[in-house]
């Protein structure tokens, strides 16, 4: 829950500083897509609160089970474990098939929705214009938001990247004056890095961080800027968690596939938490 997030939120900032300059920003975010049955993800659960004493205290956790399993696990899940939905309706009650609404995910202990990951944008149609439908009914019932942004390896290799970063980011914040550093978190991943095996450079990460967290400070101000949290994904494992962790713009991840196996995460959100 938002509550108990930020209750680690005010005892982070009272521990000793470490090289982030705010450490309330630190968070590691699962995204199991569709994977996992229903006895899988409890089990899942149930790992992860044998490990909860043993995790840092200034990383907010937080794992993107199947939709359907999610007021099940809201039940069952560890206290210092977030969920979020993977995805969310761009529009509201009624006669919308197959949609689920920010108020219903919130009604099942849900306090945040992904928007805008590449899978979503490239095989469901969620275009920028879509992102922002969703973007706004999240806004209006106060369910917490994890916005996707990245660049496909055409892009990339032709050097336009960070324009293409800065369209998305000023599509979906266009209409919006402030934002809730503890309600919406930004995650930066190259989609020629995702599920791939290819992870971005620390160099490749950090400098994109650092353009994203400037544009923010353009758009919000330093104060606001320096609040919000901006994630790596794509490709992120044990193994390269504490490289791209060390850049002063990257405050966690976005994990995909290390975060099926509960030993593997808990690594990952060891590494956010140096
Ligand atoms: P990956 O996925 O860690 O398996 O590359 C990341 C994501 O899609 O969020």
């Amino acid at each position: 829950m938002i509550e108990v997030g930020l209750e680690v939120l005010s005892l982070s900032q009272s521990s000793a500083s470490l090289h982030k300059p705010n450490m309330m920003r630190n968070i590691v975010a699962g995204n199991w897509k569709s994977n996992k049955s229903i006895n899988e993800s409890r089990e899942w659960m149930n790992e992860m609160g044998d490990e909860a004493s043993n995790l840092p205290s200034n990383v907010r956790v937080m794992i993107a089970p199947p939709a359907p399993y999610l007021s099940s696990l809201a039940e069952c899940k560890p206290s210092n474990v977030i969920l979020a939905s993977q995805n969310v309706s761009a529009t509201g009650t009624g006669a919308y098939t197959g949609e689920y609404t920010a108020e219903m995910l919130l009604s099942c202990g849900v306090d945040f929705a992904f928007i805008g990951h590449s899978e979503r944008r490239e095989y469901y149609s969620d275009t920028n214009e879509v992102v922002v439908e969703k973007i706004s009914r999240c806004l209006e019932a106060g369910l917490g938001i994890v916005l996707c942004c990245g660049e496909p390896l055409e892009i990339r290799d032709a050097g336009t990247h960070q324009e293409m970063i800065a369209g998305q980011l000023e599509s979906a914040f266009g209409g919006i004056e402030d934002v809730d550093p503890a309600k919406f978190v930004i995650a930066y991943e190259p989609i020629w890095a995702i599920g791939t095996g290819r992870t971005a450079s620390a160099d490749q990460a950090g400098e994109m961080h650092t353009f994203i967290r400037s544009w923010l400070s353009n758009k919000f101000g330093s104060e606001r800027a320096e609040q919000l949290s901006i994630l790596y994904g794509g490709s992120c494992k044990p193994a390269n968690a504490s490289e791209l962790f060390a850049n002063a713009d990257v405050d966690g991840g976005l994990i995909g596939g290390a975060s099926l196996i509960t030993s593997d995460f808990c690594q990952i959100i060891q590494a956010a938490g140096e």
